[in-house]
């Protein structure tokens, strides 16, 4: 059987890749598509061919993982996909199922999409992608909340900010200036 992991992927957290690691020892075959969010129309921080590089950098690993786009609804991209395969979604918190329950239903009543949900780690319950983007637009270390190729892209968006914080650490006298 085979799964579709969707999501804007804005950059992938450790809490993805928990997800993911567990989907890809379930199923057969796992695509980790990047699709668009209308709720965070204008709001990326990488652009979408960014999102699908660090996105193959990250899954390299995986031998049954493959990297996708698709611009339209997700239940016209599940109808092209092997009969059976199913959307794979993570959870962290309660927090997280109202909406994720009300899109699965949704899913499932506009195109019988199935939804099966993945618990990611407790350890990940307060990573999202927002946070790290937050915490590495000031320079911060998310090296323990995003894989390797994450980080290097944050550490690059954000250079101008990663090599101010570096020069305030050898000379505090410049911190918060
Ligand atoms: O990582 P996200 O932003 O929580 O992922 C949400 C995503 C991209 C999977 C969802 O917005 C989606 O399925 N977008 C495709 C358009 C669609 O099918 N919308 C109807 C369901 S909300």
């Amino acid at each position: 059987m085979n799964a579709v992991f969707p999501g804007s992927f804005d950059p992938i957290t450790s809490g993805h890749m928990d997800v993911l690691t567990r989907a890809a020892k379930i199923f057969d075959q796992v695509t980790v598509t990047v699709m668009h969010n209308a709720r965070k129309q204008g709001r990326h921080l990488f652009t979408l061919e960014e999102r699908m590089d660090i996105l193959r950098e990250a899954t390299a690993h995986f031998p049954n993982v493959r990297v996708d786009t698709f611009g339209g609804l997700l239940v016209d991209y599940m109808a092209r996909q092997e009969t059976g395969s199913v959307i794979v979604r993570g959870l962290r918190a309660v927090s997280d199922y109202e909406y994720e329950l009300q899109i699965a239903h949704l899913n499932r009543q506009i195109g019988d999409a199935e939804t099966v949900f993945i618990m990611a780690a407790t350890r990940w319950s307060f990573v999202s992608s927002s946070m790290v983007r937050e915490i590495a637009s000031y320079g911060g270390d998310v090296s323990e909340m995003v894989p390797r190729a994450s980080a290097s892209a944050l550490r690059r968006k954000h250079a101008d900010v990663y090599a101010e914080r570096e020069a305030e650490k050898q000379n505090p006298a410049l911190l918060g200036r």
